[in-house]
């Protein structure tokens, strides 16, 4: 049997390798970030290579930056192209209106921007990442923070009913900061029922850059699977 990590591998793969299928030549593509969309980029890299097609990618993280650069694909900016074609992107959870938590990879802001300039926004994930109710588990909603304003929010969200936590480095001591130079305060809500309604809360709390819910921005989820794909269409 295999290890059930090479399993989720490959489930993260197939669903890249099915969301990339939609790259059309000439495309502007937003590159998400984390582990699944990295299958992606190097799926569109290979495209490049053996179609001889010409895409060009807005990165959305120092991360998708560096493997654009590595897989030869051509970078521009939503300045020099505000209208993107597509995004490929990944998610921490998926609930049933495909509704989504981001930002576990610390780059949930630049996602958003990128994801609200494209005419489509494709996401894909492995099948741990679907839930019934977003905050399943325990899981936190990211959001990034002014550090100048990271003390008063961390009251504010506790005011709110949740439980904060400024998120710490890994290989570095101290908060992670975010490729924008900020920080990202984790925030527990136990179930999130209303996404759109803690989205609005949470926006409206001064300091608070972005957060990592996606209200129905998402247009496609392919679920992967160690065989196979789910496809999953937001309902109109
Ligand atoms: C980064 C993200 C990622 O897309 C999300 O965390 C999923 O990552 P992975 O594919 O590695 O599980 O939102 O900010």
């Amino acid at each position: 049997m295999k290890p059930r990590q090479t399993e989720i591998e490959e489930a993260k793969k197939n669903a890249a390798l099915e969301a990339v299928k939609h790259v059309k030549d000439g495309f502007v593509v937003g590159l998400g970030s984390g582990s699944t969309a990295a299958y992606a980029i190097e799926e569109i890299g290979n495209r490049i290579r053996n179609e001889r097609l010409h895409f060009l990618g807005v990165p959305t993280s120092y991360q998708a930056f560096m493997l654009a650069i590595k897989h030869r694909i051509t970078i521009t900016t939503l300045d020099e192209h505000p209208t993107l074609d597509l995004v490929i992107d990944g998610a921490d959870q998926i609930d049933q209106d495909l509704n989504l938590i981001k930002g576990m990879g610390g780059a949930l802001t630049r996602e958003k921007i990128v994801a609200s300039a494209s005419k489509r926004l494709i996401i894909i994930a492995d099948e741990n990442k679907k839930v019934k109710v977003l905050g399943e588990n325990n899981h936190p909603i990211p959001m990034e923070v002014i550090p100048f304003s990271a003390r008063l929010i961390i009251r504010k969200i506790g005011e709110m009913g949740g439980i904060p936590a400024i998120r710490e480095g890994n290989g570095k001591v101290g908060p992670v900061i975010t490729d924008n130079g900020n920080m990202i305060i984790d925030a527990r809500f136990g179930l999130v029922t209303n996404p759109t309604e803690l989205e609005c809360r949470l926006k409206s709390v001064v300091g608070v850059v972005e957060t990592g819910l996606f209200v129905r921005m998402a247009n496609t989820v392919y679920i992967g699977k160690h065989s196979g794909v789910e496809k999953l269409e937001k309902k109109m």
